[in-house]
């Protein structure tokens, strides 16, 4: 597997310190408040369990999965809910954690959908933004790394399903996308 990899982005020890730095100002900032992380299926799941292992303040973790459609690779901007959420968001303080924001639209609707279900607050945590691609202003207000427009894999990031298992964040050599 990681002789696909062209480049290492982020290794493992960098994001591991940069999920320390993320749920210690998480923690300091929700101290003493009902908080929810709601994970974004599938790509988020190796990072909510390393940021939940860091938290030190009490928290619920709920799950959605989203799909969008377009040709290929590319996000068309249409979005639907796949599998929503158990609970009821209602006066909660919910922290949508995510693994990458590329052109925004996943998050936009994510954002626009929760918003209506009355949440004490809605912010995001994200660990990997590429500003270069956003089509849709969105706010991110916990960012792990902004990273370059690459087609990167690993730590929860697929190519048709795999190196979702890589503990670092990678490029894929082109060979194995074109
Ligand atoms: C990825 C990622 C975000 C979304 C970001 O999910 O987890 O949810 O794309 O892209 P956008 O900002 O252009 O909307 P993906 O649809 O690849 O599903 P997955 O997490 O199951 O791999």
């Amino acid at each position: 597997m990681y002789e696909d990899v062209s480049e290492v982005l982020l290794t493992e020890e960098q994001i591991q310190q940069r999920v320390r730095e993320l749920a210690e100002q998480i923690s300091a900032d929700y101290r003493g408040k009902d908080l929810l992380l709601v994970c974004v299926l599938k790509g988020g799941i190796l990072f909510l369990t390393d940021l939940m292992r860091q938290l030190e303040i009490p928290h619920a973790i709920d799950f959605m999965a989203i799909s969008s459609y377009g040709a290929g690779t590319e996000s068309s901007g249409v979005v639907r809910i796949l599998m929503d959420l158990n609970t009821s968001i209602e006066g909660k303080n919910v922290l949508i954690v995510e693994d990458i924001v590329d052109t925004g639209h996943t998050l936009d609707y994510i954002l626009r959908n929760l918003s209506t279900r009355r949440p004490a607050s809605l912010k995001v945590c994200a660990l990997l933004n590429k500003p270069s691609r956003r089509q849709v202003d969105v706010p991110i207000h916990y960012v792990g790394f902004d990273i370059p427009n690459k087609f990167v894999i690993g730590y929860g990031l697929d190519f048709g399903e795999k190196y979702r298992n890589l503990p670092f964040v990678g490029v894929l050599k082109p060979e194995f996308y074109r």
